[in-house]
């Protein structure tokens, strides 16, 4: 088989199960309990909190560890907005599911969102941002890197946008984690998310930073794990095993780089197009593409036929018939983003794996066309 769906997951590493497998079997004390079974376990708990800060550069008393990045978003969406004093919240279009989700959610509380679209290289256009800010705007929530064409958003501009006109700002990190420079920028912003199976950690596992010094309302009030953010006990094996992936991720962007220019010369003359940004605004192992008069569901059905495995877009939207949210933001019709389709790289990735998905994708193509 031919993994190219990394940023739908990856395989756990080998250190990660076997942290993971360790602490399970000799740290299973309740991190709450006051016994020294419990000590030991709070105390690697604990541990594990000021390695991911150190990674991040932020204080520890802001990480938050999480059942997942689905969680871990809409726990800082919903806490951030309703400590807010307006009613009003900005995202993209093509943010991920979990966070429109809490913004529905917001909405059915009275609160408004203006949904912002991407422009032609994918990106937020942050003049446009600039211009939907509202008086009693409380939230502004953005991603990092986006799942489906891995285009990176002005992030930083942004932050500091979002603290000049003293509204909260949340990035989605959770596929920029370890892979791009989050700490850069992740003091600047009042909360960010990460998720610990896009980096070779186990799935159900991630984590937030929220500024310790911002005002939030809990989503689950009286909950006392996590600061009283979010309850209930912690997985210190996953968590353990997400630190340990997070410290020897390595992410081999030269080797990505290569991989993409292959392909696409592989592609030249073919109805296949890939959707992207240019220079650094793309991260160069999500390529997203299109085959002209071709649905994706279709290209993806074909290359499992001959063991290559991608996707038609995030996996979280999965049910949805509307195709791909990135390429609608993009003004892009229904029929091209039902043309989409996503591959992506990661540690398993090799040349091999790029001339087979070329050949297969160019047949496809000429088909197609004939
Ligand atoms: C940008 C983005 N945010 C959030 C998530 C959700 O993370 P999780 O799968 O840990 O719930 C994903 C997963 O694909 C993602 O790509």
């Amino acid at each position: 088989m031919i993994y190219l769906d990394y940023a739908a997951t990856t395989p756990m590493t080998d250190a990660a199960i076997e942290t993971y497998a360790e602490a399970a079997k000799t740290v299973y004390g309740n991190t709450s309990s006051l016994h020294d079974a419990g000590g030991r376990a709070s105390y690697l708990l604990e541990n594990a909190r000021t390695r991911l800060a150190n990674k991040l550069g932020v204080n520890r008393d802001g990480v938050i560890f999480t059942g997942s990045g689905t969680e871990g978003n809409i726990l800082a969406v919903l806490s951030l907005a309703r400590a807010g004093e307006g009613k009003h919240v900005i995202a993209s279009a093509a943010e991920h599911t979990s966070v429109h989700a809490a913004m529905n959610t917001l909405e059915r509380e009275g609160f408004e969102m203006t949904k912002l679209p991407l422009d032609e290289n994918g990106l937020v256009d942050v003049d446009l941002l600039e211009k939907s800010i509202r008086e009693d705007t409380v939230l502004i929530s953005i991603q990092h890197v986006n799942s489906e064409i891995g285009t990176i958003q002005p992030v930083e501009q942004i932050a500091k946008l979002a603290r000049r006109m003293n509204i909260s700002f949340h990035v989605d990190c959770v596929q920029s984690f370890c892979k791009l420079p989050v700490a850069v920028f992740a003091k600047e912003v009042d909360a960010l998310t990460i998720s610990a199976h896009k980096i070779g950690g186990p799935k159900g596992c991630g984590a937030i930073y929220i500024n310790p010094r911002k005002r939030i309302v809990p989503v689950f009030p009286g909950v006392t794990h996590e600061k009283g953010i979010r309850g209930g006990t912690v997985d210190l094996p996953a968590i353990l095993a997400m630190v340990t992936a997070m410290e020897e991720f390595t992410y081999h962007r030269e080797n990505f780089e290569q991989f993409r220019n292959r392909l696409k010369e592989l592609l030249n003359d073919s109805e296949c197009d890939f959707v992207e940004a240019e220079g650094n605004h793309q991260l160069p192992s999500i390529c997203g593409l299109c085959i002209k008069g071709v649905e994706g569901q279709l290209v993806m059905l074909r290359l499992n036929e001959e063991g290559i495995c991608i996707s038609t877009g995030s996996a979280c939207d999965i049910n949805s018939a509307s195709g791909t949210k990135a390429i609608l933001a993009m003004g892009h019709s229904l029929s091209k983003a039902r043309q989409f389709f996503r591959v992506s790289f990661g540690s398993g990735t090799n040349e091999v794996h790029i001339e087979k998905l070329g050949a297969y994708l160019k047949k496809i193509s000429l088909e197609a066309r004939g």
